[in-house]
């Protein structure tokens, strides 16, 4: 590692016994310490440490093993034929759509699984087939995922009204009453559509499954991603009865990659219309035939209609293993290791400070494990409350091969509310869309913070592993950012600047939590445009707090 001046930082031995008694229940998932050195034991021979569970999930050797063993074993043919190689296939096919429902106890009466190449190909059969129409209404948190906003762009095209609702900065969760009034304004028997990760793949916040009855009572449609909760959180669908739920298994279990899968309520499914139909998907197509109304073919009835082409079927007995593998585990285990680890990384990261008291890091989201999974965004400041680039960072962790991962995560949503953006530079950015570069871009936002890092423990993880990542951050006590970071961002979050906002009115704000004045309701000054009136480098840091406090609309 370059320039790095390591704190003293417990030894290993000392740490892990700390950490055991501080959280006792590690004990019960020493089965995957053992699983570690058996089924993972490239990672500690190639010296790797992993942290990047939400990016995707790590094999285990026995899952290659079987699923290589089935392909050496037998002949396979592209299923749904009557030759004898297909019917092979078609059998491992449906054993595995079964199996996936099984495994999260999703009742064949009730749920259909629908196999995709992954979460954002499940999300898109339902953002294209979904009737939105105007009068309809996509209802969406903050911190969904790009796959989950880009379905906007369908309800955009047909009229239907798009809201986003609100985090409230520093956890990074939902104001309840904020989203009650919203879901209120569901109509029954029009189509609303509501979308919100089980858990966000940056602030690891975990939203309350509570809210799927309550939605789907006031007639919304309720689509729960949960590409980021699966890998190591129980879902129970005899329990939760979300509509649809995207899921990428690569996420859960390493391998395969390229399928994923829509698991989708038979209820809710009859309502999708699909824009077009392709090889699979139809019983019968006629060219003579058609003509612009949509006459010409019949569509498949069931799951068969919306998989387009040939699937990956040599793949897909692979995601029966690694769910059965899953299960052989058990996903409470898997779950209370990263609660443990997560729980102890929390705590080092915010424990951390330099020798004059200010902190290191300073995290985007919950800080505790309550409500909240195993991936964590964070960034490094310097004594001052200069952030260190999220870039660079991830550059010094590659040097000391540890897998981090660095900047907006495909989540703009929660990139803007932590750290700070302001709706109308945005907006700027986007009025000449095909010119603007991603310098042109950073110019726009004046260069201020543009991402974190995140790391993310799973199934494989082990205290070694956030160990070497403690020691790591260790390096940044008093650590310096760059002069030219430093005039850029000095006054940092971290460092409370104190000054008034005056509104028309003559109301006094200093708390920098509200957009609309609370004695005339007018908008308050930005904070942007105080502060740059008293101190430019101030205004770099703090503009983001005028964070939206009513619905933003788009
Ligand atoms: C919460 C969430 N949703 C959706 C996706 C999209 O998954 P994929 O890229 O596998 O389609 C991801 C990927 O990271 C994710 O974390």
């Amino acid at each position: 590692m370059t320039h790095s001046k390591a704190a003293p930082h417990a030894s290993m031995e000392m740490a892990l016994a700390a950490f055991r008694q501080k959280f006792p229940t590690f004990e019960m998932t020493q089965r995957l310490d053992h699983l570690r050195a058996t089924e993972y034991a490239r990672l500690d021979e190639r010296q790797q440490v992993y942290l990047d569970y939400t990016g995707g999930g790590q094999y285990a050797d026995c899952q290659l093993r079987e699923h290589l063993e089935l392909l050496r074993g037998n002949v396979f043919g592209n299923p749904h034929s009557t030759n004898p190689t297909s019917q092979a296939m078609t059998a491992l096919v449906e054993r595995a759509r079964s199996y996936v429902l099984d495994f999260f106890k999703a009742s064949p009466d009730e749920y259909e699984a629908i196999f995709t190449p992954n979460a954002t190909g499940a999300l898109k059969l339902v953002g294209e087939s979904y009737p939105f129409g105007s009068g309809g209404q996509y209802l969406l948190t903050f911190d969904n995922h790009n796959s989950v906003n880009g379905i906007r762009e369908f309800a955009h095209a047909e009229g239907a009204s798009v809201t986003y609702v609100p985090l409230e900065p520093p956890d990074l969760r939902v104001n309840e009453a904020h989203l009650q009034r919203l879901l209120a304004q569901g109509r029954t028997g029009r189509p609303n559509l509501f979308a919100y990760p089980a858990q966000s793949n940056v602030s690891g916040v975990q939203h309350p499954p509570t809210w799927i009855a309550q939605a789907q009572q006031q007639g919304w449609d309720v689509l729960v991603d949960c590409a980021a909760f699966a890998p190591s959180n129980r879902l129970d669908l005899s329990v939760w009865h979300p509509d649809f739920v995207p899921l990428s298994f690569y996420k859960m279990f390493g391998y395969p990659t390229g399928i994923g899968c829509l698991l989708a309520r038979k209820s809710a499914l009859a309502k999708l219309r699909r824009p077009w139909f392709s090889g699979g998907t139809i019983t019968l197509s006629s060219v003579l035939a058609a003509d612009t109304t949509g006459v010409g073919f019949y569509r498949t009835p069931g799951v068969a209609g919306f998989e387009d082409g040939t699937i990956n079927y040599l793949m897909l007995p692979a995601v029966e293993i690694g769910l059965r593998y899953l299960a052989s585990i058990g996903m409470e285990m898997i779950h209370e290791r990263v609660r443990c680890l997560t729980g102890w990384l929390l705590e080092q990261l915010l424990a951390l400070r330099h020798s004059n008291g200010q902190p290191v890091v300073r995290i985007y989201g919950p800080i505790t494990t309550q409500g909240r999974g195993g991936t964590i965004a964070f960034n490094f400041y310097d004594p001052v409350g200069a952030v260190l680039d999220c870039y660079a960072m991830q550059e010094e962790a590659n040097q000391c091969s540890l897998s981090v991962r660095s900047g907006c995560f495909c989540n703009p949503g929660v990139r803007e509310v932590a750290l700070g953006f302001v709706r109308e530079e945005l907006a700027a950015c986007f009025r000449n869309k095909e010119r603007m570069t991603y310098e042109q871009f950073l110019h726009v936002i004046d260069n201020q913070t543009q991402g974190a890092l995140r790391v993310s423990v799973g199934l494989a993880s082990n205290f070694a592993d956030v160990y070497r990542l403690m020691q790591f951050a260790s390096s940044f006590v008093d650590r310096w950012a760059p002069p030219s970071d430093r005039e850029e961002t000095s006054l940092a979050p971290l460092v409370e600047p104190s000054f008034t906002r005056v509104c028309a009115c003559g109301y006094q704000d200093n708390r920098l939590d509200k957009n609309f004045c609370p004695s005339c309701g007018r908008p308050l000054p930005t904070v942007q445009s105080t502060l740059s009136e008293m101190q430019p480098a101030a205004s770099q840091a703090r503009k983001g707090q005028e964070q939206m406090e009513g619905v933003a609309r788009v």
